[in-house]
């Protein structure tokens, strides 16, 4: 017989054992909720793409974000689909812009709720694009102009804390710093530091109309296989004064994620993006998995790796499950 002193069996025996030694547990602390904001009233559309999630009117969004609050999220992220685009993302820090119009009527409905605004330009943008463009170029200076206004009016209309998420040098420190010139010391910069341009934000521009309409995003979001640069770029938002840094997507760069939780002491999140949403859904609608167990296993991995915030478009469906 081989030497079976230690046996970890016994300690999966029964339930009751598993969860003594559990070393990772989802709570309903950490989710945030993605919402879409459209214009009109009593809208309620379907993405196609991410079954269960829909572009809302700002009635129904305020509705939709006390619903959510009730049934325990703590925090949304709000992004929005403008009346109209322009060359220069007007749309973006409009004081009646889509999101300004939406974060007002939520901190009305559900005034505890963490609203978060994303601070990005390519919903905005004629061109789609996260930035200012000239020449076929995104140029990275003049973007920090409007994204920094971007983020002052946010925080005017009642936002709880800014995401820049374009991926321009020096975005956390140009929006610290027009925030704290508008009084807004206290708003908190979530910063998408570490995003990569990913196959899996597809359903997402389908949800908010931004696939950008020449070119791609690699000339701004990172290289898939680049984990040492991840650092040097949580590194400078860090620096710039990110009060939480981000990875995303977050299932496919567990890696980084993990490596970020050893170099960094601040919170961090991580964002399941659209496409790991819309895979499970596609595959749990065809029968081929169990959706609940698969959300949840999903979600334990990017706790697991050291989330201390996930993003997902199961926030709801995962507070049901924990009971
Ligand atoms: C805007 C933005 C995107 C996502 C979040 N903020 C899209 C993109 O970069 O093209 C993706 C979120 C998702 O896929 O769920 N810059
Ligand atoms: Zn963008």
């Amino acid at each position: 017989m081989p030497d079976l002193t230690h046996r970890p069996r016994r300690l999966r025996r029964t339930e009751a054992l598993r969860s003594l030694v559990r070393e990772t547990r989802l709570a309903r602390e950490d989710f945030i909720l993605p919402l879409f904001a459209c214009t009109g009233t009593k809208v309620r559309r379907e993405i196609k793409s991410m079954p269960g999630v829909c572009n809302l009117s700002v009635d129904e969004i305020a509705n939709e974000a006390a619903a959510a609050f009730d049934a325990g999220v703590k925090g949304i992220m709000l992004f929005g689909l403008p009346e109209t685009k322009d060359e220069t993302a007007s749309g973006a820090y409009n004081e009646d812009g889509i999101v300004q119009q939406a974060i007002r009527a939520i901190k009305k409905s559900a005034p505890d709720l963490i609203v978060m605004a994303d601070t990005c330009l390519c919903e905005y943008t004629s061109h789609g694009h996260c930035g200012v463009v000239r020449d076929g170029e995104v140029i990275n200076d003049e973007s920090l102009e409007l994204l920094a206004q971007t983020a002052v009016s946010q925080a005017a209309a009642g936002a709880d804390l800014v995401a820049p998420s374009a991926m321009m040098d020096g975005q956390v420190g140009a929006i610290r710093e027009a925030l704290d010139e508008a009084g807004f010391d206290q708003i908190p910069i979530m910063a998408y530091a570490v995003k990569y341009a990913s196959a899996l934000y597809g359903p997402f521009r389908e949800a908010a109309d931004s696939a950008p309409a020449f070119g791609d995003r690699r000339a701004y979001q990172m290289d898939a296989p680049n984990a040492r640069e991840a650092m040097h770029e949580a590194e400078l938002d860090y620096l710039e004064g990110a009060d939480i840094l981000m990875v995303k997507p977050a299932t496919i760069y567990l890696d980084v994620l993990k490596t970020m939780r050893e170099e960094f002491d601040v919170p961090l999140a991580a964002y399941h993006v659209s496409g790991e949403y819309a895979m499970i859904k596609a595959a749990a609608q065809n029968g081929w998995i169990d959706e609940q167990r698969v959300m949840m296993e999903t979600l334990t991995s990017i706790k697991r790796a050291g989330a201390d915030i996930i993003l997902t478009y199961y926030a709801r469906e995962a507070i049901k499950a924990l009971g």
